[in-house]
């Protein structure tokens, strides 16, 4: 198994690694378990090259890197392995326009009280070109703010929501049985660390926060809105060109992450999608 870091370092960081030479359909020596899940730790991003995984097989795959997480809108839940859901652009909202899942900077299912630590896709159908997924590495960002802003946001606790009122990005509607088990609102901090390095994070997420506790709007989303526009910087991003084959998964504790609807929509653009379960952000 090679492993290959794919961006130079910004602030101390890497932000994502190919892996070749590994076959995840079959179970993995404790060697290259470990191995694999230091790679994920310390890169953020894995894109593990050239799999061809069925639900079940993606599902055990995965499973090397924690415990699955129940995905919160089981409209998207594969009937014969409900653990893996689609991304598929060719669904559509109820009023007919399209459903492009997961434009727009965002870290998974923050309104969790235990969000998942990971996120893994695996290509099953791609567009001939563009369809990218893009990563912010919110470590990087976060050694990069001035210190005034750190000491400003240390103590700052989020609200996060399914929806948040703010985002310019609808999501799909919750059914029923989902909204009971999905939190209403849940609180995290600006400013997470890292459980297994340490390192702290911005822990923002403009689908989802609908304020700051103790700030009035007027200066929540301006602080929020800065906070994005510094942590999304290029210096900051590793940008994902799919591959046939490409299994990636990603660190949601120290990401953000956006997929880009920029190709032809006669296109599919069809993807398996898994998460891990993570811990209460600190
Ligand atoms: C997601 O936000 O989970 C999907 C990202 C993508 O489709 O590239």
């Amino acid at each position: 198994m090679e492993i290959r870091p794919l961006t130079a370092p910004t602030a101390g960081h890497r932000t994502g690694a190919e892996v070749c030479g590994i076959t995840l359909s079959h179970p993995l020596s404790a060697d290259d378990k470990a191995r694999l899940n230091r790679a994920f730790v310390e890169h953020g991003v894995l894109a593990i090259r050239d799999q061809k995984l069925a639900p079940r097989q993606m599902a055990d795959a995965v499973g090397n890197f924690g415990m699955l997480f129940q995905q919160h809108n089981t409209r998207f839940a594969l009937p014969d392995c409900p653990e893996i859901h689609y991304l598929s652009n060719q669904d559509r909202f109820p009023d007919g326009r399209r459903y492009i899942p997961g434009e727009g900077w965002h870290t998974d299912h923050s309104n969790d009280v235990r969000p998942p630590k990971a996120t893994a896709l695996h290509a099953v159908t791609l567009p001939s070109r563009g369809g990218d997924t893009q990563f912010a590495n919110m470590a990087a960002a976060y050694d990069g703010l001035p210190q005034q802003t750190q000491q400003r946001i240390a103590d700052l606790m989020a609200i996060h929501v399914y929806q948040s009122s703010h985002s310019a990005r609808k999501l799909m509607g919750l059914s029923d049985a989902n909204r009971e088990r999905v939190p209403n609102a849940v609180l995290h901090p600006l400013v997470r660390t890292h459980p297994e390095n340490g390192r702290k994070s911005i822990y923002i997420n403009p689908i989802r926060i609908e304020g700051i506790l103790g700030l009035d709007h007027k200066e929540a989303l301006p602080l929020l809105d800065e906070l994005l526009e510094h942590a999304t910087a290029e210096c900051f991003q590793y940008r994902h060109v799919w591959r046939p084959g490409d299994l990636v998964i990603w660190d949601n504790r120290c990401l953000l992450h956006k997929a880009n609807g920029d190709y032809d929509m006669a296109e599919t653009r069809y993807l398996y999608r898994v998460m891990l379960q993570g811990d209460v952000p600190r």
